[in-house]
């Protein structure tokens, strides 16, 4: 698949088939996010993969987790947002809330429970960074992902990142045995979208080239 068109068609999906993804191509996809540029080429991601009865586990223990202290999904951001970044997010909402609301579940509902099962994909994949690192080098965790979640869509699968469950970090860590010096950045769910799902039935929009790009010459 060509690359610009893997960049225009990826979406979240939050329904996926009951199909195995091979574990090759589980392998290929996280090659290709090894290959990311990286300060100093520190390469300081790090991926745990998990499937089949092990991520059944880590679901039930995160939905476990979760209605025992209730977390929902927001900006994470220190100081009230500006209005701009209130606009997106009401878009993205506008764009979302229709489509879930066939489901017949609240949206923050589906969310919050979805994100805690990876919306039923097959494979969850954990991206954590050693603490030894600055906060900076988040940023080259970012490239990597980008590059997984474009390689994962080259290859006709489809993801999910899922950060809410980071706020379930210490029940991950400890169900996966990830070491304490490692921090726990981020979840993908990856498996084959289910496109019959209403809950994959839209596209989040984007603001146009003026509103992110300034020009001075
Ligand atoms: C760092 C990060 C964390 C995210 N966390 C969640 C999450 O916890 N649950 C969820 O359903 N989607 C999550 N998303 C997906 C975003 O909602 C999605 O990327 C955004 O609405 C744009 O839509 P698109 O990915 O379909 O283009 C996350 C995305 C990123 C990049």
């Amino acid at each position: 698949m060509d690359l610009f068109a893997a960049m225009t068609q990826r979406r979240s999906a939050r329904a996926y088939l009951n199909q195995a993804v091979a574990r090759a191509d589980i392998e290929d996809i996280i090659r290709y996010a090894g290959l990311a540029p990286s300060a100093i080429n520190l390469q300081p991601w790090e991926y745990v993969v998990t499937y089949g009865e092990e991520k059944d586990r880590l679901v039930r223990r995160l939905t476990r987790a979760a209605a025992e202290r209730q977390i929902s999904c927001g900006s994470g951001a220190s100081k009230p947002l500006p209005d701009k970044y209130l606009r997106r997010t009401r878009q993205a909402f506008q764009v979302m809330e229709p489509h879930f609301s066939k489901l017949g579940i609240p949206f923050n509902q589906f969310v919050e429970a979805g994100s805690c099962s990876f919306y039923g994909a097959p494979v969850a994949i954990i991206v954590t960074i050693d603490r030894v690192f600055p906060q900076i080098r988040y940023l080259d965790l970012g490239l990597s992902v980008a590059y997984l979640l474009l390689a994962a869509q080259a290859k006709g699968l489809a993801t999910c990142p899922i950060g809410l469950i980071t706020a379930y970090a210490a029940e991950m860590a400890e169900e996966l045995s990830i070491p304490a010096e490692k921090e726990i950045a981020l979840a993908i769910a990856l498996g084959y979208a289910d496109e019959t799902s209403p809950a994959n039935g839209f596209k989040t929009g984007r603001e146009e080239l003026s509103e992110i790009l300034t020009w001075y010459e």
